[in-house]
């Protein structure tokens, strides 16, 4: 109890760097798991409120480190860690040591399949006195990497003799399992996967616009005020409209030939062939535990929009549905509290509602739509290119059908916008929105067909394996 207060006390010192939106305010601290993965939520005031930072507060290593912002949007407040402090010299060591291509030229030790007996001589750290935000982040980073990286070594080896992935090690060791940690090193260490890196980190650097104009659009919605909330629509579509430019850098950035190389260390164990029985977490728990994998699925943008413009809520009742859920879990503490917010004062005010009162506002309503779709577009196009078309792995790194479940939130997407579209009446849209419009309804129809007929064909190719979801 002592400690919440400080805590409060503490934070109401700070207060006048956070914004305060119209809503009310969450306060949150979080724990070494809690501030990444699937979480329980601590809050300190009233749960209908929400804190965004005004500026990153850098220097504060108290704060947890993903903390939504107008300036750092979606992305950590500090810069992470590059190197661990001195007290965690071995671990630094076999990270160093493990990617596949080392700096100097050299193979690591997953070239050459040693990861596994090197982890056995890693002492086992005792991380429970930490409490640099900083250092928690590098530590979380550093040990979810290596636990990929030994719980899939065998998958590698074997793909890169097979192209096959065979199963992957089924217990994780008590001096991993214990201490675990997060990811963002890399493993393969090559340009396309550094590009594949840097094009997400480009995309969300854009993100703290997001978030401004996303909470514009709610109290916009909230005073009624029609002038503020087109002009928020309109920033909203011009930030979205930048994300995707940067998303659009990807095909030249990452090669789509290379992306298999170094995907196999993103898998995760839930509804993956490699890890039927799960992974015992020596130490941890003797149940065998299921985790989703890497995925941009964990993003934070996309699921702002959707909920937003409520397109969540119009997702068909359905386990692909489910899914997308649960991947809603894996994320810091306080974005998972900001997307709820968004998700249910949008509800709440019904923005989509205040939209389609007016022609025009529905006109940028749409355009926000069609960033959306623009974005799964883009990205279905991504994954028959980067991996449909290389391998018949039936799952994505995430555990999520592959040729089944992005269809269900693009085909949702392009439904939804041609119902939208349906409720404009022409007259009343200004010249430059009714060409607009005519432009997005008539990619909309077309799109929506082929997008079937894709599905179909590759639904047929891949077989039953792709009604198997498991959430
Ligand atoms: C070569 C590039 C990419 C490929 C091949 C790819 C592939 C995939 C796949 C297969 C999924 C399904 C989920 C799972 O992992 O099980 C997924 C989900 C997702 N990815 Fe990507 N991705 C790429 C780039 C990106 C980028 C740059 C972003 C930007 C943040 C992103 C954001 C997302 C989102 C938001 C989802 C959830 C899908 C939805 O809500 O409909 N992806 N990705």
């Amino acid at each position: 109890m002592q400690g919440l207060i400080k805590e409060m006390v503490r934070n109401a010192s700070r207060n006048h760097r956070i914004h305060r939106t119209k809503f009310d305010l969450f306060r949150n601290k979080s724990t070494l798991m809690g501030a990444f993965a699937p979480s329980r939520s601590r809050m300190y005031a009233q749960p209908h409120d929400f804190n965004i930072l005004r500026d990153d507060m850098e220097h504060d290593t108290s704060l947890p480190t993903f903390m939504v912002g107008y300036k750092n949007g979606f992305l950590p407040r500090q810069e992470p860690l590059a190197r661990l402090p001195e007290r965690f010299y071995a671990l630094e060591y076999l990270l160093q040591n493990m990617p596949i291509h080392l700096p100097n030229g050299e193979g690591g030790l997953l070239s050459k399949g040693q990861l596994g007996e090197a982890v056995k001589d890693l002492p086992q750290y005792d991380v429970s006195d930490i409490n640099d935000q900083r250092l928690l982040s590098a530590l979380f980073r550093d040990y979810t990497f290596l636990t990929s990286a030994y719980l899939l070594e065998p998958c590698d080896i074997m793909y890169r003799e097979k192209k096959d992935y065979g199963l992957g090690r089924s217990v994780l060791p008590k001096n991993i399992a214990i201490p675990l940690a997060t990811l963002v090193r890399a493993f393969a260490g090559t340009p396309s996967e550094h590009g594949f890196i840097l094009v997400h980190v480009a995309m969300v650097a854009h993100s703290g616009n997001l978030v401004k104009h996303a909470t514009e659009t709610l109290e916009a919605t909230q005073e009624q005020d029609r002038v503020k909330f087109n002009n928020a629509l309109k920033h909203l579509n011009d930030t979205m409209t930048l994300i995707n430019q940067e998303m659009d850098t990807m095909w030249e950035r990452s090669n789509s030939m290379d992306y298999l190389k170094f995907r196999t260390f993103i898998m995760g164990s839930k509804n993956q062939p490699m890890f039927p029985n799960g992974v015992v977490y020596e130490g941890v728990s003797e149940k065998p535990l299921f985790y989703r994998g890497e995925s941009g699925a964990n993003d934070s943008m996309i699921p702002c929009m959707d909920n937003l413009l409520q397109i969540t809520s119009k997702l068909p009742n359905n386990p692909l549905t489910e899914m997308l859920k649960d991947f809603r879990r894996y994320r810091p503490t306080n974005h998972k509290e900001f997307l709820e917010f968004v998700q249910k004062k949008a509800e709440e005010l019904n923005v989509r509602g205040f939209a389609i009162h007016d022609a025009n506002s529905t006109a940028l309503y749409l355009a926000n739509m069609d960033q959306i779709r623009a974005f799964r577009h883009r990205h279905w196009n991504f994954t028959k290119e980067y991996i449909i078309k290389n391998t018949m792995h039936p799952v994505a790194t995430g555990g999520s059908p592959i040729v089944t479940w992005l269809p269900n939130q693009l085909g949702t997407i392009l439904d939804q916008m041609s119902k939208v579209g349906q409720t404009i009446n022409y007259n009343e849209l200004t010249p430059e929105n009714k060409i607009i419009v005519d432009e997005i309804i008539n990619r909309v129809d077309s799109q929506e067909r082929v997008l079937k007929r894709e599905v179909e064909f590759l639904k047929q190719k891949f077989g039953s394996n792709q009604d198997r979801v498991v959430v």
